[in-house]
């Protein structure tokens, strides 16, 4: 494919291609990290490494999906904890990779139970030559609350723990956020306060994904109890946004370095990141189903993007889309865009019929002699539920109309109708 240029510098260290495994079972040993750096990963966030002093003792099963009309994996719940290995065989790991893969970005990830755990940790990391180190402030199932996401929601332990790692090492330092706060922005700033350099965002959203309806235990089923754990894949792709959006619009954190993470599985899901400000990208739950091979479609498809928006360097994309999401009370609500039906593409199914009259504004009028759909645009509010539902997509924007007949022209319909893909020819 082109040859356009896909390396970043983030915080001061550059990536050949900003795409990373993000620390999990996906790079927990020499073998699993050497095969992602030659099947084209730009960077491996190491399984969060631990001193030998907690013992990580997991449970079996471990794993529960969310599925949705046959689809697995539209969420992943987990019930795992941090590196499985003693320190030293990680250590090792690290060591070798950054020998024979000088030119793959090797972060270190680590947590702690107090300040000198912390600063310890980043001491010997760098002394093992990473290149960058995550502090692991966010997985929810830790068996020690002085561990996860417990710190992640403190302002003050983050500080601290921020402050004890920069102590350790001189390399630069993302802290990465828990999904489980109301606000990331304040955990955010005192990360920063502390000495971190940028914020990696987001670990696991805590969950219970399902329910054995005859053993009345949540799934997995260990032993007969369940417990509350982290949710990943596609699912938490919003919820990573919403927070990625929070912090790069709070005027303090406007230029952040953020590494984005959540339910990134395509080049699309890379690309909405990228304008929403993440300059590199961690990947979990789409490896675990699909392999390390996912990062080969997402490379292409962002250099054809790259082309598709005019930009040489991804650097140029990053945050572009943050302004344009607003609070909404500053959203313009005299504009109306009406939906229209392609007569040509639509098979008569009646879906739309029946979602906008169920759960809308009964605007949709339903031909029963002929199978066809209509707009009235006098019940019509133009909420668009019709083309969301349309399996066929033959439901597209159509007419712009300013509520009470307000001068001046209506923006664009920059919306693109659902399943049309962006021309990257
Ligand atoms: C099985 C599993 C184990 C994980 N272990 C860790 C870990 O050790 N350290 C960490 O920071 N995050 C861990 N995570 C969280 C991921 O790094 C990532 O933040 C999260 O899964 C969201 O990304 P995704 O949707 O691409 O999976 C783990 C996730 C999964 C699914």
């Amino acid at each position: 494919m082109a040859s356009r240029d896909l390396s970043v510098d983030f915080l001061g260290v550059h990536f050949q291609n900003p795409f990373c495994l993000s620390s999990s079972p996906v790079g927990n040993c020499y073998e699993m990290c050497a095969k992602a750096y030659e099947t084209g990963w730009g960077g491996v966030v190491y399984k969060t490494l631990h001193t030998d002093d907690f013992k990580v003792d997991e449970v079996s099963p471990r794993f529960d999906e969310l599925t949705k009309e046959c689809t697995p994996f539209v969420g992943f719940k987990n019930m795992e904890q941090i590196a499985e290995h003693p320190l030293e065989s990680d250590l090792a790991a690290i060591r070798r990779l950054k020998a024979e893969y000088p030119d793959g970005v090797l972060i270190a990830s680590i947590m702690g139970q107090d300040e000198g755990e912390w600063e310890e940790l980043a001491r010997t990391v760098e002394a093992a030559g990473a290149d960058m180190v995550e502090m692991n402030l966010s997985c929810p199932q830790m068996t020690s609350h002085a561990m996860g996401s417990d710190v992640g929601v403190n302002p003050d332990l983050c500080r601290r723990y921020a402050a004890a790692v920069k102590r350790g090492t001189s390399l630069p330092v993302l802290a990465k956020m828990t999904p489980n706060i109301t606000d990331m922005c304040v955990v955010a700033k005192a990360s920063l306060e502390g000495g971190a350099d940028g914020i990696a965002a987001i670990n696991t959203v805590k969950s219970v994904a399902n329910v054995d309806l005859d053993l009345h235990v949540g799934l997995p089923v260990i032993n007969g109890k369940s417990a509350i754990s982290g949710f990943s894949g596609k699912a938490v792709k919003p919820i990573a946004l919403r927070f990625l959006q929070q912090m790069r619009s709070d005027p303090e954190l406007a230029d952040l370095p953020v590494s984005g993470i959540g339910g990134i599985e395509t080049w699309r899901d890379a690309c909405e990141f990228i304008l929403m400000g993440a300059t590199t990208l961690q990947v979990t739950t789409s490896v675990m189903q699909y392999g390390y091979r996912v990062v080969e479609d997402m490379k292409d498809g962002l250099v054809r993007y790259m082309g598709s928006q005019g930009v040489d360097s991804l650097a140029d994309l990053v945050g572009l889309a943050t302004a344009n999401i607003l609070p909404a009370e500053d959203l313009d609500r005299d504009y109306r865009v009406y939906p229209e039906v392609d007569q040509d593409a639509c098979v008569g199914c009646g879906r739309c019929y029946i979602s906008c009259y169920d759960g809308a504004h009964q605007a949709i009028v339903w031909d029963e002699a002929d199978r066809r759909v209509s707009v009235d645009e006098e019940r019509c509010v133009g909420c668009h539920l019709c083309r969301l539902v349309c399996p066929v997509h033959a439901i597209h924007f159509g007419r712009v109309a300013m509520k009470g007949g307000r001068d001046g022209d209506p923006a664009d319909v920059v919306c693109r109708p659902k399943g049309v893909p962006y021309d990257l020819t």
